[in-house]
């Protein structure tokens, strides 16, 4: 196995911008894996369908081109409450497996966020982030960039849904969201962008330091 960053946590804690940081630093290939369950419940709801319906979600899930995650309509708050809805679904986390695991595989190392990279998806990844920030910081932080890409939404709203969504992705019985026992919790409530990324690369370099140093 390469090196492989984990960067896991709840919405907004910062851990999209941290994975993006660390990629660029190292020079690996960054996978946002919140975008493969966007791209699901939006594919889904295109169709009409119901993000209740595991088969449903599945049979998307198993369609999806992975490759193509760019689409802006990604990143709506519509999209991240649609994306948490599929999660849920084993046969939509099963159907997504293997590219993450082959991501997770490419050398010399590759950084993967999302809510169960350290504890399903990379359970043996040398290093371990796990991100997190208050509900009402994470809120704020959301509230603005959605304010940013023009959407009527009011800091309350976002609130509401942070809770919701925390409370879902952390219950669900398929690879609920949780801390990995050997990942190192970043709280980043009273930093800036640049004190958490800058914290999150101290702890990556100590990891790194340590798995250079082991023989396996
Ligand atoms: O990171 P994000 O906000 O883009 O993720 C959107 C939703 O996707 C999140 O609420 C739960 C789900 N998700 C997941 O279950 N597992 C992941 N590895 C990434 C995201």
């Amino acid at each position: 196995m390469g090196f492989v960053i984990a960067v896991d946590g709840p919405a907004a804690s910062g851990k999209g911008t941290i994975a993006v940081r660390l990629g660029a630093l190292y020079g690996y290939p960054v996978l946002d894996t919140g975008l493969l369950y966007r791209a699901v419940g939006v594919g889904l709801l295109k169709l009409g369908g119901d993000l209740d319906s595991e088969a449903a979600a599945a049979e998307v899930a198993r369609r999806l081109d992975l490759t193509h995650l760019e689409d802006p309509a990604l990143r709506t708050r519509a999209a991240g409450e649609a994306a948490s809805r599929v999660a849920v679904h084993g046969d939509v986390r099963q159907a997504l497996l293997d590219f993450q695991r082959a991501f997770a595989a490419r050398e010399p190392g590759a950084v993967l966020d999302g809510r169960d990279i350290g504890t399903v998806i990379a359970p043996g990844a040398p290093a371990k982030v796990y991100v997190t920030a208050t509900p009402e910081v994470r809120a704020d932080r959301r509230f603005r960039q959605l304010v940013g890409q023009g959407e009527a939404v009011t800091y309350d709203e976002i609130l509401a849904d942070i809770r919701r969504r925390d409370e879902r992705d952390g219950h669900r019985d398929a690879a609920p969201m949780r801390q990995a026992e050997d990942a190192v919790l970043l709280d980043t409530t009273e930093m800036t962008i640049e004190a958490a990324a800058d914290a999150a690369r101290r702890i990556v370099e100590a990891a790194r330091a340590r798995w250079e140093g082991s023989p396996g």
